[in-house]
């Protein structure tokens, strides 16, 4: 049987500089709190337990472990650090929680949140094959830096780690640093962190201490050298969870693109994880996608389109500069440039709402069109209805709304005014600029406007008299 793996995540901190006064595990993230990122990230080695270190307001961070489905697929017994003495104190405080385990234990910290499963995952088969006592991850980074030095002899087996508070001046320049997660035998851990002090320049346990007693019994120690440092990356400050964002955001974008999204520009592009694309969809530039929005295969989203909470169906066009919100967008409409579609709006097929078009709480059918300069507001737009230019539903008395319905295969001339409540029937036509403030039978001309009236010769007089005078 393949030996058991235990985690334990350091997460005692309190998320001071990052503006809020509770556990920093619990900071958020677009994916979700640090500590969800890591449980999530330790899932793969499949742990047999996961041991959390709690400490400043400890109560909070429970209550999200009892109920975050990261947490669900660990096993997960919190422990208590009252004082936070070090990161040798921290997992000291862990091993009444491992008496009986026997195996690997994995040392992580809930502010490291970007390790990427298949990275722990190769980390822990690189120790099992290196048959190490201990290994930590280490990366290159190039001094002045904060972190403990990987400190190895002259056959280059790992000696030590030496904090930067603690290193020689020669030591500061060595590149190679530790990110702090470590794996190590469970029978090496127990001895080895019982036996810590805090003999240091920061009065400290430190648990890289365990590094130099490990070489100097003669243990198999290894470093991981990880290949992209930015996985490293601890959050202190909300610079740092800015980072954290951005590269959280990079790589679902990059899934996406994986998965056959196309996108013109995807490191302008913002999208929630909630958000669902299939693959063959094209995404134009600074486009932001949020909530539960769902994007079809073969839809194309013009650049600098904002869609919230919305359905956009197969083979939809959504144009440049386009805002749609708590609506749905039938099969092979198109929508913009410069549309707004506010919530509760219904687009069937083939429906197209066009340039300066704003739409609210309206359901359009099949084939209907809006091309310019339309506000439709509670409002039924039947099949094939073609509403022209500049037309209004005037759906608010300065009181109440009211509703407009339209039937199928109507033409509403440009410019009209539909004053609701009003209904206009089927195969009706409405002529341009009218004011419709009655219903509108089915199959019938409504005119609502001044009759014109023709002055002979009236603009020639007035251009002779005026041009005499000067
Ligand atoms: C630690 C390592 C250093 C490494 C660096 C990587 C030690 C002594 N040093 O330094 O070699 O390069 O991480 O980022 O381990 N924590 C507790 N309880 C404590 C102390 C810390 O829970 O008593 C938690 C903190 O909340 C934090 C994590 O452990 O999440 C790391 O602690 P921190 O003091 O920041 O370690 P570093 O000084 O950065
Ligand atoms: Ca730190």
């Amino acid at each position: 049987m393949s030996d058991h793996t235990y985690c334990v995540i350091l997460a005692a901190g309190l998320g001071k500089r990052l503006g809020g006064d509770s556990p920093k595990a619990l900071a958020s993230t677009r994916a979700g709190a640090l500590i969800d990122l890591v449980l999530r990230g330790l899932e793969p080695l499949k742990p047999a337990k996961t041991i959390v270190v709690v400490g400043h307001k400890r109560e909070l961070l429970e209550k999200h472990l009892a109920s975050s489905p990261a947490a669900a697929h660990h096993s997960i017994e919190t422990v208590y650090q009252d004082q936070q003495l070090g990161t040798g104190h921290a997992v000291r405080c862990a091993l009444p929680a491992l008496v009986g385990c026997k195996g690997t234990v994995i040392l992580t910290y809930a502010d490291h949140p970007l390790f990427r499963p298949e990275t722990l995952r190769h980390f822990l088969e690189y120790h099992r094959y290196k048959k190490s006592t201990l290994t930590m991850i280490s990366f290159q980074t190039p001094p002045p830096n904060g972190y403990g030095r990987i400190i190895r002899g002259s056959s280059n087996q790992v000696l030590r780690i030496t904090e930067a508070k603690d290193c020689s001046p020669e030591e500061l320049l060595i590149p190679e640093v530790n990110s702090g997660v470590y794996a190590v035998d469970s029978s090496f851990l127990k001895p080895a962190i019982d036996s810590l002090e805090n003999k240091n320049s920061q009065g400290e346990y430190y648990l890289t201490d365990i590094v130099e007693r490990a070489s100097k019994e003669g243990q198999t120690v290894n470093a991981f050298p990880l290949g992209d440092p930015k996985e490293a990356a601890g959050v202190n400050t909300l610079s740092d969870l800015a980072f954290v964002n951005r590269v959280l955001q990079e790589r679902f974008l990059q899934r996406l693109q994986s998965s056959g999204v196309i996108f013109d520009d995807l490191s302008s592009c913002s999208i929630d994880e909630s958000v669902t694309i299939e693959p063959g969809a094209r995404i134009g530039p600074h486009v932001q996608l949020k909530g539960t929005t769902t994007i079809a295969a073969s839809v194309v989203l013009e650049g600098s389109s904002l869609i919230i909470n919305s359905s956009i169906g197969p083979s939809a066009h959504i144009k440049l500069g386009s805002r749609i919100e708590d609506s749905t967008i039938g099969a092979e409409s198109s929508v913009g440039p410069f549309a707004n579609v506010r919530p509760g709006t219904i687009l069937g097929a083939h429906v197209r709402v066009g340039n300066f078009v704003e739409v609210k709480g309206s359901t359009l059918h099949d084939g209907a069109k809006a091309s310019h300069l339309t506000y439709l507001g509670d409002c039924i737009v039947g099949e094939e209805t073609n509403i022209g230019a500049g037309t209004i539903t005037c759906n608010y008395d300065g009181y109440r709304k009211s509703k407009t319905t339209i039937g199928k295969d109507v033409f509403i001339g440009s410019n009209s005014c539909l004053v609701a409540p009003v209904t206009i029937g089927d195969g009706s036509l409405i002529a341009a600029g009218s004011v419709i403030t009655e219903d509108v039978p089915a199959d019938a001309l409504a005119l609502g406007r001044a009759r014109q009236e023709i002055k002979s010769s009236w603009a020639k007089k007035r251009r002779d008299l005026l041009s005499k005078k000067t």
